[in-house]
């Protein structure tokens, strides 16, 4: 069921896009195929640049975390590419939840559109969170909603979280968020 292969025998997911191009799709692969080999011995900031480097996208890269690198697409989304393993099974747990959450939080989440090994499509969200009370408090009901829907939410911070077209706010990196105690992200940490 778990869509990762993660060098461990199981399945990869199909790389198919209707907004990359195969071009793109290569190089996300050949980047992919990658992980694991520096990452022990480059920092981060070198992580990205190499990222980049394989990549050669002519998007506008806006954002980092430590696992993945976000070029925005210009046309309303974004791309995310995984840096590390947590990377690679983070966007793909980003596609498992959206895709089989309940509805009622479902709207909490920025939306998936597409999604492949090591990469993932969603809407591009404004990010500039106001540093307010109101916006803490917003971030402690959104938590408190995940976890009565029987959702996890590891690592909801107030850096992953941003605001949809209708100005509410939804959480753009839910990729350690857990539904079960099944759940590869938990077994990586055990
Ligand atoms: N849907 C989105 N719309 C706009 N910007 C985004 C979106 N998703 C991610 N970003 C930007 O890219 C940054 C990194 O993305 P994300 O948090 O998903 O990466 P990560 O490596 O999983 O992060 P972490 O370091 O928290 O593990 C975010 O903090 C945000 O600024
Ligand atoms: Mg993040």
């Amino acid at each position: 069921m778990w869509p990762i292969d993660n060098g461990k025998g199981r399945k990869q997911q199909p790389n198919k896009s209707t907004i990359l191009s195969r071009q793109e799709i290569t190089a996300i692969e050949s980047w992919i195929s990658q992980i694991g080999i520096f990452q022990f011995y480059i920092t981060a900031g070198q992580l990205v640049s190499t990222a980049r480097k394989t990549l050669k996208f002519k998007y506008k890269m806006i954002g980092q975390g430590f696992n993945r690198v976000v070029y925005d697409l210009n046309n309303g989304y974004i791309l995310k590419i995984a840096l590390s393993e947590v990377g690679l099974i983070s966007t793909a747990n980003e596609a498992y939840i959206y895709n089989n959450c309940n509805e009622e939080v479902r709207k909490d989440l920025c939306p998936v559109k597409e999604h492949g090994t090591g990469w993932i499509i969603m809407k591009k969200v404004d990010t500039k969170v106001p540093f307010a009370i109101k916006e803490y408090r917003k971030l402690i009901q959104l938590e408190l909603k995940f976890i009565r829907h029987g959702i996890i939410p590891i690592d909801l911070r107030i850096d992953n979280v941003g605001y949809n077209e209708n100005d509410e706010m939804v959480v753009l990196d839910y990729g350690l968020f857990t539904m079960d105690l099944k759940n590869p992200v938990l077994r990586w940490f055990v």
